[in-house]
């Protein structure tokens, strides 16, 4: 089929559907940056509020250069994948240094940033600055497997590259950003993945070759992800005087820098327990079991027990948190949001 075909009839359908977005209505190329690392890896819906509370507080790339790493975490507690924020930062000290602030138009150039890659350099380059480069994510792939009946693996890089390379000779002058925004728009809202395509609704139903043939629903194709990896671990709520004991993560690796409960490796008896908790000073104490959790990341999942220790004096290498310190400054991930819970639902936490 011939690309080109799509462009008119999925512009029209764009400008009579497009969501109203929160970083659609100004697409300043800070805000279409914060915007599209937001949205990697994570819904439109949960981006929204952190994108609005984000932009207030940070408005610029000189206010993101300077936050306190602290507070920069603790804007993003939740979202995941925290690399993302700090890719930020990093990226926004390099701009302030080398492009006078502003951040650059040219793909290229945009690569040469932490955290931006070849999808997010298109979605900047076109829809803040009105370039033809395309930004192929799951959902454009996903719509262009169906359209042109590709049977390609899309895990396959060969075929993003492909993909990028037709969209380029495609898009249209003046209209550069809306058609990036088009394109994700159909996929994430009518060309719906899991065999789920709503082609009644599609605008570009009559030009599908997956629809001719029958095979949208089952496209496209996508090798299995390999098995992520299983890990136990025992967290403990350790309270001293109505402070709970945090620690802090290491500086690389998962959940880098981040804040935890204190916790150790392998799912504890309650001997095993005392037997760690004897290791950091505290003795003579008695652990409650706590239910358990599960987290499941993109590479391994996390299954967690539980002890809620009350001990009579601060010992271990602890930070010693109250409610203002994990409201405001400490940032813990969302894999101990049932153990937060708990402990915040702790009337003598102060
Ligand atoms: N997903 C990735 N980028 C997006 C955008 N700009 N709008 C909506 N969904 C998106």
């Amino acid at each position: 089929m011939d690309l080109k075909s799509i462009v008119e009839p999925l512009l029209n359908w764009y400008g009579r559907n497009a969501r109203k977005l929160p970083w659609r209505d100004d697409p300043a190329p800070y805000r279409v940056w914060v915007s599209e690392i937001m949205l990697q890896q994570t819904r439109v819906e949960a981006v929204k509020p952190y994108f609005e509370r984000f932009l207030r507080e940070l408005p610029d790339i000189g206010a993101l250069a300077a936050v306190s790493e602290d507070r920069l975490l603790k804007l993003w507690e939740g979202l995941g994948y925290y690399s993302r924020a700090r890719n930020l930062q990093k990226a926004a000290r390099m701009v302030l240094k080398e492009y006078g602030g502003v951040l650059p138009r040219e793909p290229k150039e945009l690569r040469r940033l932490p955290g931006i890659g070849e999808y997010t350099a298109g979605a900047v380059s076109s829809i803040a600055y009105g370039r033809p480069e395309p930004a192929v994510d799951g959902n454009v792939l996903r719509v262009l497997a169906r359209l042109t009946a590709d049977e390609r693996d899309i895990r396959g890089t060969a075929v993003k590259r492909d993909e990028a390379a037709q969209l380029r000779g495609i898009y249209p002058e003046g209209r550069c950003g809306e058609f990036t925004q088009a394109l994700m728009e159909l996929g994430a809202t009518v060309c719906l993945p899991n065999g789920a395509p709503l082609c009644g609704e599609c605008p570009l139903s009559a030009l599908c070759e997956g629809l001719k043939t029958g095979r949208a629903a089952s496209l496209p194709v996508v090798s299995p992800k390999p098995a992520r990896k299983k890990e136990e671990k025992t967290v403990f709520l350790l309270l001293c005087g109505g402070k709970a004991a945090l620690q802090k993560r290491p500086e690389t690796g998962l959940l880098a820098g981040l804040w935890e409960f204190p916790c150790a490796p392998g799912v504890l008896s309650e001997k095993e327990a005392h037997k760690i908790l004897s290791g950091w000073g505290f003795l003579r104490v008695q652990p409650e079991p706590l239910p358990s959790a599960k987290h499941v990341f993109t590479h391994v999942e996390w299954h967690m027990a539980g002890y809620l220790v009350h001990v009579p004096e601060p010992a271990g290498d602890f930070f010693w948190a109250g409610r203002k310190d994990l409201g405001e400054r400490c940032a813990v991930p969302s894999a101990y949001k049932n153990f937060l819970r708990i402990l915040q639902s702790r009337a003598e936490l102060c």
